[in-house]
């Protein structure tokens, strides 16, 4: 498992209740705050290299309300998808956009807790895993996604960097 540090688990905490406070707007602002938002999602869709027929079991990591989730199901068709992630309104969110695909799982669960209980062929996270707390601790979770992925596993990651500037640093530390 990853450490849990007091300094780790405040800043958690504040990032999941940023995500609990803001879930019925963030579609809405993320818009505003990432261009080509809608873009970055559909590449990161068109890069998962399977057959759009292929019964696929993929894992989103910081699903959040569900956009990429639902992407990759109207592409994918068979594809098992599970949605993690810390925040109950933003799963409670992805639930509704969701609802029309009756077999994808939920899970509640932060990274710093959360155990992969079975393999992927695709692993999924999009503008979430900035919020590991150090380099170190992305390592080690980027260690429990590859020790999961199948013998024909991808894991594509959306990444967001936040740029060595303080006040920007500040501004971004909930996005
Ligand atoms: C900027 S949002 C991105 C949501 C979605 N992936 C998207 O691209 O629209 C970041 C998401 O990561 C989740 N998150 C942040 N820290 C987390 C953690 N430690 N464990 C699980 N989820 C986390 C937040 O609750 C939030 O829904």
């Amino acid at each position: 498992m990853l450490k849990m540090e007091d300094e780790i688990v405040n800043k958690t905490e504040k990032i999941k209740n940023h995500f609990e406070d803001e879930a019925k707007e963030f579609d809405e602002i993320i818009l505003n705050l990432i261009p080509y938002y809608k873009q970055m999602v559909e590449a990161l869709v068109l890069s998962i290299p399977f057959d759009k027929e292929e019964n696929i079991e993929v894992i989103d990591l910081g699903c959040g309300t569900g956009t990429l989730a639902s992407s990759i199901k109207q592409r994918f068709k068979n594809s098992q998808i599970t949605c993690l992630d810390i925040a109950d309104n933003m799963i409670s969110v992805a639930k509704t956009k969701l609802e029309k695909f009756r077999d994808i799982r939920y899970i509640v669960s932060d990274f710093y807790k959360f155990n992969f209980y079975k393999d992927y062929d695709v692993i999924v996270s999009s503008l979430a895993l900035h919020h590991l707390a150090d380099d170190e601790d992305k390592k080690m979770f980027y260690r429990k996604i590859y020790d999961s992925l199948t013998n024909r596993g991808v894991f594509l990651l959306n990444h967001f960097q936040i740029i060595h500037n303080t006040l920007l640093s500040q501004y971004i530390f909930f996005f």
